[in-house]
């Protein structure tokens, strides 16, 4: 069977075809950008829609398939921003009706899990998924994926984006951030906000634009703490949601998991419990349509089926909500 998943959550309109076994075939996408970061939701509509065409052609051609070939379309259902999750549908929709066939509607957050579990050797992970808009540590437990613990206010990779923003260093700015962290080993000490299971990066940013202001402290140890203090929260946070959880195997995903520093942190903290850290390639790190169609694939089997009516988007879709019945077979 080969699946056609589509994304557009956010930035990303992707589409990816995978088959039964889970042999990534094709993974092609074209992402909206600005100079200076920032979107605004019709514009990055507008791109999907001029992009959907072109992207769902290359990952067809790169798979050395035809559309009549497909037998399954998965999309990005929510959460996300609703414009562009829109442009995905109707896409999806789309060729669902004119080729017949079925079409299911899947939860972003859980396919980055999936993912892990597919390209890792990780059986049972917990995800530490940290990208732009999201951050969250998830885990399935008692019968479904739960949020053991997220952010309260901004996403991880949108508070480095900020602040990078705020130095002027442009867009993406979590690059930009590691690399000159990566020139201090001064660390600046800054509010460290994790409340229970959940961390919170709005008074972090705030302290960091004013220490940044004062000129009295120097750009690379302003990103160097920055980090060290970000990635310690979310460590923290995992590290007790394994220990919690019982669970010894830590997967990451999202954007920010392109940091060498997370990845460095991550490995140390499951090096000192015994637990494994996994860490996707980064094509399946950032938002890509690979683990939509997983999902999809996992979904179908799972036994669910839409009709196209069932099939609106579903903008703010939490984890917890989502059905896992192909982890309870
Ligand atoms: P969503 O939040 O819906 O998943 P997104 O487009 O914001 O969508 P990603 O593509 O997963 O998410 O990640 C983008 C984020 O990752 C940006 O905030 C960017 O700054 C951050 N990022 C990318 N590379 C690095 C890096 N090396 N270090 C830190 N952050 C990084
Ligand atoms: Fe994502």
């Amino acid at each position: 069977m080969y699946c056609l998943g589509i994304e557009s959550t956010a930035h990303t309109f992707g589409a990816s075809v995978v088959t039964g076994k889970g042999k990534i075939l094709s993974n092609s996408r074209d992402s909206y950008a600005t100079k200076h970061g920032g979107m605004i939701p019709s514009a990055v509509a507008e791109h999907h829609v001029a992009a959907a065409g072109k992207v769902v052609r290359q990952a067809l051609a790169d798979a050395r398939l035809s559309v009549t070939d497909i037998s399954l379309i998965a999309f990005s259902q929510g959460p996300g921003i609703g414009h562009s999750l829109k442009v995905g549908a109707v896409a999806a929709r789309t060729l669902s009706y004119i080729h017949k066939v079925p079409i299911v509607g899947v939860n972003h957050c859980v396919a980055h899990l999936e993912i892990g579990r597919l390209l890792t050797k990780a059986k049972d992970p917990v995800l530490l998924y940290v990208s732009g808009a999201n951050t969250q540590v998830i885990a399935f437990e008692a019968g479904k994926y739960r949020v053991m613990g997220e952010t309260l206010d901004i996403g991880v990779g949108n508070f480095l984006d900020a602040f990078a923003r705020h130095l002027g260093l442009g867009f993406p700015g979590g690059p930009l951030i590691e690399k000159l962290a990566g020139n201090s080993k001064k660390y600046i000490e800054l509010p460290y906000v994790v409340k229970g299971m959940d961390v919170s990066f709005g008074g972090l940013l705030t302290d960091l634009k004013k220490k940044a202001d004062s000129k009295k402290f120097s750009r690379e140890s302003l990103c160097h703490s920055a980090q060290e203090t970000a990635f310690a929260m979310l460590l923290e946070v995992s590290e007790r949601a394994l220990s919690h959880t019982g669970k010894n195997e830590l997967v990451l995903g999202g954007g920010v998991a392109c940091n060498a520093r997370l990845v460095g942190m991550a490995t140390r903290m499951c090096k000192d419990r015994k637990a494994k850290c996994f860490v996707p390639a980064r094509e399946y790190l950032v938002d890509n349509a690979a683990m939509i169609a997983w999902l999809g694939i996992l979904e179908h089997r799972g036994g669910k089926r839409q009709k196209l009516a069932d099939t609106k988007v579903l903008p703010h879709w939490r984890t917890e909500q989502v059905d896992a019945p192909w982890r309870n077979k």
